[in-house]
């Protein structure tokens, strides 16, 4: 495998953390989860840095997180649901390496999540049509990504098997350019 990062993007629910610690595990890579460097940074949950400092502050620090990482090599990273809607997150998460969109349908993503108080954007009277709000107009984004799973019907060993697939095809490819 090359030593470039995997990136996995996807929305809230898409499996992205979980899929990621396990992949980091099978490639021997250090797995990086930018939602927990922006709750250090922060001192705070968040829910609470949407609730307390509002969604802008919480872009501010996301976007600088992800700057950051400019440059990592033999990482998988995770980013939060909204961080590809960013032009300068998006440059800087597709110079790492693959990119990797983990996607389900709005009705499988509300399934996996609707439980769950750690989603600032659901806490709505409708969360299933907040998320599908929100991935009609991030689809786009996610979409460019390199390698897509369709994570619907899979489980996790599932996805992450898949995608080590897809990512040999890929190192032979780049090995043979
Ligand atoms: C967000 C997704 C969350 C977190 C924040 C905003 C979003 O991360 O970054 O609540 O805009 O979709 P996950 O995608 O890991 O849930």
């Amino acid at each position: 495998m090359s030593q470039r990062c995997v990136v996995l993007v996807g929305m809230m629910g898409a499996g992205k953390s979980e899929v990621g610690e396990l992949l980091a595990d099978q490639l021997g890579y250090t797995f990086i989860d930018t939602d927990t460097d922006i709750k250090k940074q922060a001192g705070k949950s968040i829910p609470r840095i949407f609730s307390e400092d509002g969604e802008e502050a919480f872009r501010k620090i996301e976007r600088a997180t992800i700057a950051r990482l400019a440059g990592n090599k033999s990482k998988v990273i995770s980013v939060g649901g909204g961080a590809i809607v960013d032009q300068a997150n998006r440059k800087v998460l597709s110079s790492l390496g693959h990119v990797v969109y983990l996607r389900a349908s709005a009705k499988e993503l509300y399934q996996r999540v609707k439980n769950d108080k750690n989603r600032p954007l659901l806490q709505t009277d409708d969360p299933l049509a907040r998320i599908s709000e929100l991935l009609e107009a991030r689809e786009f984004y996610y979409e460019q990504a390199d390698i897509t799973i369709d994570t619907e019907d899979l489980n996790v060993d599932e996805v992450v098997d898949k995608l080590i697939d897809e990512l040999a095809k890929r190192t032979i490819e780049t090995d043979m350019e």
